[in-house]
């Protein structure tokens, strides 16, 4: 018996026969000899199958199998610097090859194609390079918030998908009948934490989230997956910190565990190497202030158009883009107007129409990662926030009298997967992110 071995692993086995199991990605011919691209779900390796050393049958199977047949390869590892693959330079010398389903024309060729027929085609596209490669990623980034937070004393708790009530504004809501009552597929696990925290200390969510954005952008999806980390005793400066350390250990562990990927993806890994705390702060009214000076200085008469804001405004993407191209790591925007914020946010002391908000921004024109507050500790003015909010008392209730049963200063956020990986791999848009994007005009597959 031949061990069967994964592609990943390939520089471990260079002399040793072995197997894979895999599938044809490309194919060569080259008279006597056929280069067989073959993936096997963790890399590529050039399989050489060479008329002289196989069967004639063989041979002419090699020269016949479909782009995405399933085989099982047996040969000969030999480490070869010109080799291609991923991770590249390795080839197998084939002595045996066995078709398990014969394929034949794979939709998905090497050829250019549109974005709309890859996404119809998306149970498919997720084998081409790339796509494999943004989903490794992602799988790494997954594992490193599980394991910072598991090893900085947080605890993962579940929370509700479907909710009576809206917690981040009514006009993203998904809404579903339950049994005759109104339901909303969550937008957030928040409030349900504040509830965690106070049995559990320091707790996190992490699951799907859902927005109807009726807005095509490169940054929003309508199903995305958030990290929502929730704390007790934990002021607004406490939270910053915890946030720079935690974004900090996600992107050094995908430099450390993905180099071969975001090598593939062509990813300028230099921009990534500073990610280390602490990250600059910037108050709102200095970032309206410095986005004044931008507009100023600036000669391209649209994008000047697009730089417009007045104090008071919510940021859109050109402006999180002008700012964060001021900074070479993530910033945080601190402070933001009371009124463009959530009701659930502490007020600054002495300034009530600024709150003890925190959005953070990643470089390179990515634009917010991560929404973060202190939460509001006050019951009444609590109660008066959600009725400024037009929302209804009664699905708020428990969320209230959590003020009144042992409330401690409290702070937490919610980090996006999608964003935060599209930004590390350097994508141009989200949607290749999500292994099956929901966006507003698609849901299949
Ligand atoms: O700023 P948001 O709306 O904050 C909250 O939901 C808070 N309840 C989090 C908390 O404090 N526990 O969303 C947080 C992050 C954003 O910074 C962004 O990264 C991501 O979620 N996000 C989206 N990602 C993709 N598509 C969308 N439509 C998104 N909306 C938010
Ligand atoms: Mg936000």
């Amino acid at each position: 018996m031949v061990d069967v071995i994964r592609i990943e692993n390939i520089a471990r086995h260079v002399g040793q026969e072995v197997t894979l199991q895999g599938w044809l990605y490309d194919k060569t011919d080259k008279g006597k000899l056929s280069f067989l691209q073959v993936r096997d779900g963790t890399g590529i390796v050039q399989a050489v199958v060479f008329a002289k050393e196989v069967s004639p049958e063989l041979f002419d199977l090699s020269k016949r199998i479909g782009q995405e047949s399933s085989v099982e390869v047996t040969g000969t590892v030999r480490a070869d610097a010109r080799a291609p693959g991923i991770p590249g330079g390795f080839e197998i010398g084939v002595k045996d090859l066995r078709v398990v389903q014969m394929a034949a024309d794979y939709p998905i060729t090497p050829k250019e194609h549109g974005v709309e027929f890859l996404m119809d085609n998306r149970h498919l596209w997720l084998r081409s390079s790339r796509q494999w490669a943004v989903q490794r990623v992602r799988s790494t980034v997954l594992r490193a918030i599980r394991d910072w937070l598991d090893s900085h004393g947080f605890m993962e708790v579940s929370t509700p998908i479907l909710t009576p009530s809206a917690a981040e504004g009514t006009s993203t809501l998904f809404e579903v009948d339950y049994f005759g009552e109104k339901a909303y597929l969550a937008q957030t696990g928040q409030l349900y934490n504040e509830a965690n925290i106070f049995a559990f200390g320091r707790v996190y969510c992490f699951g799907p989230t859902f927005r109807a954005e009726k807005s095509k952008t490169r940054r929003h999806l309508t199903e995305f997956w958030m990290v929502e980390p929730e704390i007790a005793y934990c002021d607004f400066d406490q939270l910053l910190e915890i946030e720079e350390q935690f974004v900090s250990h996600i992107v050094q562990t995908c430099l450390k565990e993905r180099a071969v990927e975001l090598k593939f993806l062509g990813r300028d890994t230099s921009k990534l190497q500073n990610i280390t705390p602490p990250f600059p702060r910037v108050r709102y009214d200095e970032a309206i202030d410095l986005l004044y000076a931008l507009r100023e200085k600036e000669t391209d008469a649209e994008q000047k158009e697009l730089l417009k804001i007045e104090w008071g405004d919510d940021f859109g993407a050109p402006h999180e883009t002008a700012l964060a191209q001021q900074f070479d790591k993530p910033v945080f925007v601190v402070g933001y107007p009371t009124a463009v914020k959530a009701f659930y946010m502490e007020l600054w002391p002495g300034r009530p129409e600024v709150c003890k908000s925190a959005d953070l921004l990643a470089p390179e024109g990515y634009g917010e990662i991560i929404g973060g507050s202190e939460r509001m500790a006050d019951p009444d003015l609590l109660v008066k926030r959600i009725q400024e909010h037009g929302l209804p008392m009664e699905p708020y209730k428990w969320y209230v009298e959590l003020r009144r049963y042992g409330s401690a200063p409290h702070s937490g956020f919610g980090l996006g997967v999608e964003r935060t990986v599209a930004w590390i791999c350097g994508l141009e848009h989200i949607r290749e992110v999500s292994p099956f994007p929901r966006l507003l005009n698609r849901l299949y597959p």
